[in-house]
């Protein structure tokens, strides 16, 4: 694996990006009530420094273009393009873990391991992703937090910030120009909650063709959105969540 150790170029996002995170609190991510006046300036360079050390060049390129993307994306939605922004930068931090070192972990923070987390550990680097977060960053808001842990699979009831950082890893410009994905890109303009549905169900086909194991957290994921996109349509303000 190639670890680089090149000096990483702040800047595919303006200034604008050094942006509030970090706090003293060491609660467990799966407690941590909502803070929405907590968030704090988060060092940037820092992460993108130890991005560089854990991560190849190109993974880090697919996390600045994720940063840019939910940006842009919750500026659409007008939600919060600051902790959209730490979210995207913080999201893939443990994509390069072992798996024994993902599952570690994982229990050691006490989360609930689906019997497919074993068997794929990977699927744990959202979760994880935001256990580092916490211990290595400081991270503490509960919002930003969530969006890294759901960056993957997604999860019933999550946030319209969730939904942006789980849209943005699956669109950024670095995943092709398939005509798939650009009406993906115009969708998540027009209804978040439509796209995440898109999202699941292209996913879904795709591990179903390859005879793959599915994630029940991806069929929840999936239920809850076409839920939420029924409810979108018919006019109903739908009922949101930060989790
Ligand atoms: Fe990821
Ligand atoms: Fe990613």
């Amino acid at each position: 694996m190639d670890h680089p150790s090149h000096s990483v170029d702040c800047g595919s996002l303006n200034d604008a990006l050094r942006l509030p995170l970090i706090c003293e609190s060491e609660l467990s991510t799966q407690s941590i009530p909502a803070q929405r006046d907590s968030l704090k300036p988060l060092n940037r360079q820092q992460v993108l420094n130890w991005l560089s050390e854990n991560v190849p060049e190109k993974r880090l390129n697919h996390v600045l273009r994720v940063e840019e993307t939910a940006v842009k994306l919750a500026q659409y939605h007008d939600l919060d393009w600051e902790r959209a922004a730490q979210a995207g930068l913080l999201h893939d931090l443990a994509k390069y873990f072992k798996p024994k070192r993902l599952l570690e972990l994982a229990k050691a923070d006490g989360l609930e391991l689906d019997p497919i987390d074993e068997i794929n550990p990977h699927l744990l680097h959202a979760d994880v992703g935001a256990i580092v977060a916490r211990d290595e960053f400081g991270v503490c808001d509960a919002e930003v937090l969530a969006a890294i842990r759901n960056h993957t699979l997604g999860r019933a009831e999550m946030s319209l910030l969730s939904c942006v950082v789980f849209l943005a890893d699956s669109m950024e410009p670095g995943r092709g120009d398939t005509t798939e994905l650009n009406e993906l890109r115009q969708l998540s303009r027009k209804n978040l909650y439509r796209a995440v549905l898109q999202t699941c169900e292209d996913s879904m086909r795709s591990l179903f063709a390859s005879r793959s194991l599915v994630h029940p957290r991806v069929l929840q994921t999936r239920n809850w959105a076409l839920q939420m996109a029924q409810q979108s349509i018919k006019g109903d303000k739908p009922k949101l969540s930060s989790a």
